[in-house]
């Protein structure tokens, strides 16, 4: 072949391939992201969702009269590096600032912290990492407690446990030291936005963008198959491949095929660990063993409606209730320690939303919705013994849920190797990338998290080479830093 043919065949290769069809798979926030980011440079894409609406882990339900968030419900630090912060601004969406600094703490005996109480009880409990307290071997659960044995066995102790719980997304006893400190978590800083019409109002918005621009939205089709080819491309050329992305009907039984030339793969780490998808050709092993060691937590919501506001007077922030002194244990520290005061967004419909974290979170699921508000009226009435009955109590039970199974990724799992955390940012192939808050470096278990890595898995789409994002590469080298790191993370914020 001469050069000018080599020339030209080179240049129709390259056009070929600048017009993808690319299915992504998921519509949470990873895969909306990649979705639009492909769709942006010219690229054909469609996007399967097996549930009957989008949005995935950010979940807005109207079911209460009032717009209640059953997923997430911050933006996580809203500063300028937020890649959420300017899609705020373009939709207009109107948000509350919810300052962390003013929640309300009660203490066992009912005793509400002044500032500074607060201020000096937050401090203590992250105390073991700001004071360079650095075992590198066993559980966060065990470590801590060998740290301050006599504080982590009374009530208040148990709290800072059921904190750090919600903070990993999973009992602190599944949460290895040594992963910690080398966890790459990262904060982005700034405000922590509340979405006044619910998280919803985000993706609903670039859903709306994505199919007025042409992009096809599928929902409730279930993907059950993914056949891919190997490979990346060479010298800049792209070898063809059809992929193949096999669906069942949600609920029902007729199935559709859709072809591509490459697919994203944006479900969570709980449906890839449950084989939910099958792959063909099989994944790598070095995929499938960092898959199924990579740790997936629960964590849960409850909203109670009732006829009377009889907490803000008190508190007209978050409320940070103490633990039944009856029951201040691993399995039940994690029923609903922490409660958000939505009747500060929503005056007047006088709901609190509680999280149920840790043990607990699971332990719930196999509740009924009667126990579960058994449950939380307990907590609740420890601290307010006359507080009436709700008059409406939804929750939720995404370890249950088959299009979530889990809450979100626990980045230092007792069993993770944190060089297979890694792994699952790469491309497979030039058909095959995986995005969602699992895949995302320093921002994994958060919405602007999944976000970015949609965008990531976006660009290993279109470059079609073995991904080189400093992500993939990035050292342990920063360790040093990782314990501070990972104190201002965990001092500002429960996700
Ligand atoms: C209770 C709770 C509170 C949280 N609070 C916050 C918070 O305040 N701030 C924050 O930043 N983060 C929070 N998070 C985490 C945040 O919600 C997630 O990190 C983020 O939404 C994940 O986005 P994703 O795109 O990775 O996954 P998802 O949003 O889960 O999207 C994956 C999509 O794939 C679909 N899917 C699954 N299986 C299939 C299949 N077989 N076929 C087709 N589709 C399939 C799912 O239905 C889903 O729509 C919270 C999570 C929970 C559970
Ligand atoms: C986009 O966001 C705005 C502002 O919150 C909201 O009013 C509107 O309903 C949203 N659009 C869609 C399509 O959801
Ligand atoms: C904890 O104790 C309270 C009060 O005795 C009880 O109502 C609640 O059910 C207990 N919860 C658990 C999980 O044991």
């Amino acid at each position: 072949m001469g050069h000018l043919e080599r020339f030209v065949l080179a240049s129709l290769l390259a056009t070929v391939t600048t017009a993808l069809d690319v299915v992504v798979v998921g519509a949470g926030m990873g895969g909306l992201s990649a979705a639009k980011k492909l769709q942006e440079n010219g690229h054909s894409v469609t996007l399967l969702e097996g549930r009957d609406r989008i949005g995935g882990r950010t979940w807005t339900s109207h079911e209460l009269g009032f717009p209640t968030d059953l997923g997430a419900s911050w933006i996580h630090g809203a500063s300028a590096q937020n890649p959420l912060t300017p899609l705020v601004t373009e939709f207009g969406i109107a948000t509350v600032d919810d300052p962390d600094e003013q929640r309300c703490r009660y203490d066992k005996d009912g005793y509400k912290y002044r500032a500074w109480e607060l201020a000096s009880y937050e401090s203590y409990c992250w105390s073991a990492e700001s004071s360079g307290y650095a075992p590198t071997t066993g559980t966060l659960e065990s470590a801590l407690r060998d740290y301050d044995p006599a504080f982590f066995n009374t009530v208040e102790g148990e709290m800072c446990l059921a904190t750090r719980d919600f903070n990993q997304g999973s009992t602190i006893d599944k949460v290895s030291v040594a992963n910690i400190y080398y966890s790459e978590i990262a904060e982005t800083g700034g405000p922590e936005l509340i979405f006044l019409d619910g998280y919803n109002t985000l993706t609903d918005n670039l859903t709306a963008q994505f199919q007025a621009a042409g992009g096809t939205v599928v929902t409730s089709a279930t993907v059950t198959q993914v056949n891919y080819c190997m490979g990346f491309s060479q010298g800049g050329e792209r070898a063809s491949c059809t992929a193949t992305v096999k669906t069942i009907q949600t609920g029902g039984s007729a199935t559709a095929d859709y072809t591509a030339n490459a697919v994203v793969v944006a479900v969570p780490l709980g449906v890839l660990q449950a084989n939910a998808i099958t792959f063909s050709p099989s994944l790598p092993a070095s995929y499938t063993a960092a898959i199924a060691r990579m740790q997936f937590g629960v964590v849960n919501k409850a909203v109670a409606v009732f006829g009377t506001d009889f907490w803000s007077a008190g508190c007209n922030n978050e409320l940070m209730l103490a633990i039944n002194k009856q029951n201040a244990t691993i399995d039940s520290r994690g029923m609903f320690p922490y409660f958000m005061n939505t009747n500060r967004l929503w005056p007047g419909k006088n709901a609190l939303t509680g999280f149920a974290v840790g043990r607990y979170a699971i332990a719930s699921e196999q509740k009924t919705d009667a126990e579960v508000q058994a449950d939380f009226m307990s907590r609740i009435r420890q601290q307010f013994p006359s507080a009436p009955d709700p008059t409406h109590f939804i929750r939720t039970k995404w370890g249950s849920d088959p299009f979530a199974r889990g809450g979100y990724t626990t980045d230092s799992g007792i069993n993770m190797e944190m060089n297979e955390l890694r792994l699952l940012r790469q491309a497979v192939s030039a058909s095959l990338t995986f995005a969602g808050e699992h895949t995302s470096p320093v921002w994994a278990a958060t919405v602007h998290g999944a976000y970015q890595s949609g965008q990531r898995a976006a660009n290993d789409i279109m470059s079609g080479a073995p991904s080189t994002s400093e992500s993939a590469s990035a050292s342990v080298d920063a360790r040093h830093s990782c314990f501070f790191l990972l104190f201002l993370f965990a001092a500002t914020q429960v996700p």
